[in-house]
């Protein structure tokens, strides 16, 4: 006697039903990734001739004036929603005089990228002290050693004029000072420049996954930034009570930084915000699967495409990639 298969007494939920062909699998995808969605962050050294590889990130320089103007102008090409600029300093002090200078390679790397891009693109700037400051902290020091946060605005103000003076669209408060997006807006308004915008880290983590991005910055920070920045074991109460004081002072757009360990906050974020959602796929998060993929471990571009997927999912809709230009090109 011939062996009958067993079926269940019942009918089966047949979820299979549509993941059966590659076209059916295409009509039912519901998350999707537009090039104009992604945002380039770019690094300008000062003083060097020739792009400088970062080696905790591979594929990643920091730029000469002449290759960012390049690079800008192929990351746009190529489809890119926008370039986010860091700058990279010869010379480092104190209260970060590099970062406010119009002379300074943060500022002189913007206007060069508005001088070949024009509004082709959303130019955007970190605005931070990060990178300009001795002690590698994003605000200037009290006398007893801690980030004073009401003399850091000040400098914050300063360096929203030069940035919008070089020609940014949206300024990155990335510094996570309490009350920087509202002194960034009147500062902004004051001398008329109310045309320029505001992205502001709105929950930003003190996260080991910038880890990379210190070398990027050639960064001399000894210690961490936990009096300023989100502590990891906070809840979603905490990063939406900073998106409402960010959009309350001004925010255009509010991003959650780092993307994938905080997709339940971005998914808050994002459930909630009166304002555009971005997302900073944050340098660690490149390395590591630039790094297992190097080892074979992993499928690079399954897995990469697979982050922008989950980023998106979450609630994101600009995302801010070290991957923008490739994923634009793959995407068109
Ligand atoms: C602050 C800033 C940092 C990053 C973006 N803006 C460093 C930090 O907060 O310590 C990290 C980005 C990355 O890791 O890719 N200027």
């Amino acid at each position: 006697m011939s062996q009958l298969p067993v079926l269940p007494a019942f009918p089966v939920s047949r979820m299979r039903r549509l993941r059966r062909t590659p076209a059916l699998r295409r009509l039912a995808g519901e998350v999707s990734v537009r090039p104009s969605d992604l945002i380039l962050p770019m690094f300008v050294a000062e003083g060097i001739s020739e792009p400088r590889p970062i080696t905790s990130m591979p594929g990643v320089v920091q730029h000469s004036l002449d290759s960012l103007a390049k690079a800008g102008i192929e990351a746009v090409q190529a489809g890119v929603g926008g370039l986010m600029l860091f700058g990279v300093p010869s010379g480092k002090d104190a209260t970060g005089s590099g970062a406010d200078d119009p002379n300074g390679i943060l500022n002189v790397g913007l206007a060069r990228l508005k001088f070949e891009l024009g509004d082709a693109t959303v130019l955007m700037a970190d605005l931070c002290l990060d990178e300009f400051t001795e002690h590698g902290h994003c605000g200037v020091l009290a006398a007893d050693g801690s980030v004073d946060n009401d003399a850091t605005l000040q400098r914050y103000a300063s360096m929203a004029l030069a940035q919008a003076e070089a020609g940014a669209d949206l300024l990155g408060t990335s510094g996570m000072m309490d009350g920087q997006v509202g002194v960034v807006r009147r500062a902004l308004d004051n001398v008329h420049r109310s045309e320029v915008g505001v992205l502001a880290y709105a929950p930003k983590y003190a996260s080991a996954f910038y880890g990379p991005f210190r070398e990027a910055v050639d960064s001399s920070l000894v210690g961490d930034r936990l009096t300023y920045q989100q502590d990891p074991a906070r809840g979603v109460a905490e990063a939406l009570a900073e998106v409402a004081l960010d959009v309350s002072e001004g925010a255009d757009v509010v991003m959650v930084k780092p993307a994938m360990p905080y997709l339940d906050v971005l998914s808050a974020v994002a459930a909630t915000s009166p304002v555009p959602v971005a997302a900073y796929q944050v340098s660690g998060e490149y390395a590591m699967i630039e790094a297992a993929a190097e080892r074979g471990w992993i499928d690079r571009d399954r897995a990469i495409g697979e982050t922008l997927l989950s980023i998106r999912r979450a609630g994101a809709s600009m995302i801010l990639t070290y991957w923008a230009v490739e994923a634009a090109i793959s995407l068109r």
